[in-house]
């Protein structure tokens, strides 16, 4: 769903530890069943190297303050509930949204940006640049 597509550019972040490239997150615009401003965040990527020094936490949450102020309504992700459930993130119920590929739906995990912008929410997910 990403190749090809521009990721949005404010949102997409690298981290650095002096001058060594460290991590970073990307997002896409992406529309849902039709229904526009939603972004999907992936990859995230942290270095071995700084494991756990809170780098992901950093990107993510900097990535989040920032779609929201671009005006995206919510974000969705394929990833680890346990770790991203600290942003507000939670299983997407299943069925209700598909990605193009097999995902488990365990994995599926979306959060709202603007209450109520996922109530309703279901369809396939698209890339949508904007
Ligand atoms: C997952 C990843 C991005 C985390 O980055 P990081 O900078 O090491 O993580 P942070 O320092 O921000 O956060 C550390 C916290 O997350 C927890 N954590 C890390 N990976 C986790 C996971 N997969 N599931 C649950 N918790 C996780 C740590 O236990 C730690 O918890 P604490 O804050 O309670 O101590 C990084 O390990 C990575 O690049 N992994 C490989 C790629 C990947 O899995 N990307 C995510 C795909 S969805």
């Amino acid at each position: 769903m990403r190749e090809g597509v521009p990721p949005v550019q404010p949102l997409s972040l690298t981290g650095w530890l002096d001058n060594a490239l460290v991590g970073g997150v990307r997002f896409t615009a992406i529309k849902i069943g039709g229904q526009e401003g939603g972004a999907l965040l992936g990859p995230l990527v942290v270095d071995p190297s700084v494991k756990g020094q809170g780098y992901g936490k950093a990107l993510v949450g900097e990535g989040l303050t920032r779609a929201s102020a671009e005006g995206f309504g919510f974000v969705l992700l394929v990833g680890d509930m346990p770790y991203y459930g600290r942003f507000g993130f939670a299983p997407v119920a299943p069925g209700t949204i598909t990605l193009p590929g097999p995902v488990d739906p365990g994995r599926l995990l979306a959060v709202a940006l603007e209450a109520g912008a996922l109530e309703g929410m279901t369809g396939a997910v698209a890339a949508h640049p904007r």
